[in-house]
């Protein structure tokens, strides 16, 4: 299999300059500095605790950097409010997702495209049939009249994934949409993620299956302690001994 080809004039989408995060005086993301381009997608994997969430906190805006900078599209967004880097066309996907409650499957999905890029879609009728096209496309459209609160752990990995989708992401934050899916789903969010390649869309997918971070990243980072330690092609990184001894060592079988 070749790489998929990237033109050398890739215009980098997002970047963080020596990004930090501290909380109470303990360091959870440290001097963190990376970039996505358009039509890029980056694997991060990490041990549980390493500042992956903290990380996609900081981009999205849920979180205020402790130190440095995240810069979407050239210009410095530290202090744009989670909800206009929405309109600006980040979105992200919560790790531990909780739906609105008393909300239909459809109407969460409704209320990311009502939400997204440019101020999301105009009208009511328009955020529901954005809804609709992307449970359809995320396997949920048999389910769009249930209440939310009532789907099952891998329904919902699908709805945060339409929800996000709706919002016309330019930067599409994944954070362990896979987890807890059996092997079958796994693979089903993959060749989803694969499908929304492309249109410049850049993507950053935190995941813990070493299988799907090898078949979707142009290229993986690696967090440790908050630390970046590694930043390379899926092959480099995957057999760095550094990076087996840190995180992957119990993994490969
Ligand atoms: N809101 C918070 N307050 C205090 N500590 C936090 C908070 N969020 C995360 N942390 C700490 O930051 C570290 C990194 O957490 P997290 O980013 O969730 O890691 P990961 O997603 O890689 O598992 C952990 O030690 C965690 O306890
Ligand atoms: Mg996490």
């Amino acid at each position: 299999m070749t790489a998929p080809a990237k033109t050398p004039a890739s215009r980098t989408v997002i970047e963080t300059r020596g990004l930090t995060k501290r909380f109470q005086g303990l360091v959870s993301v440290n001097n963190v500095s990376f970039a996505i381009a358009e039509n890029e997608t980056l694997g991060v994997i990490g041990p549980n605790g390493a500042g992956k969430t903290t990380l996609v906190n900081m981009i999205s805006g849920t979180l205020t950097p402790s130190e440095g900078e995240v810069i979407f599209d050239g210009a410095r967004i530290n202090d744009v409010p989670a909800f206009r880097r929405a309109h600006l066309g980040i979105a992200r996907t919560f790790q531990v997702m909780k739906p609105f409650p008393g909300m239909t499957v459809l109407e969460n999905v409704a209320v990311g495209a009502l939400f997204g890029r440019d101020g999301g879609v105009k009208s009511m009728a328009q955020a529901r049939e954005s809804a609709r096209e992307w449970l359809e496309f995320t396997g949920l459209g048999k389910r769009i009249g249930v209440g939310a609160d009532s789907l099952g752990g891998p329904d919902r990995k699908r709805l945060e994934f339409a929800k996000a989708l709706a919002m016309k992401p330019r930067l599409l934050l994944l954070d362990e949409v896979m987890a807890g899916l059996n092997p079958v789903e796994v693979d089903e969010v993959v060749d989803l993620i694969k499908s929304i390649r492309g249109q410049g869309l850049a993507m950053l997918v935190i995941e813990h299956v070493v299988k799907a971070i090898r078949s979707l990243s142009d290229r993986v980072m690696v967090l440790h302690h908050g630390e970046k330690i590694a930043d390379d092609d899926p092959t480099t990184v995957l057999e760095d001994p550094r990076v087996i001894e840190a995180y992957l060592g119990k993994r490969r079988t």
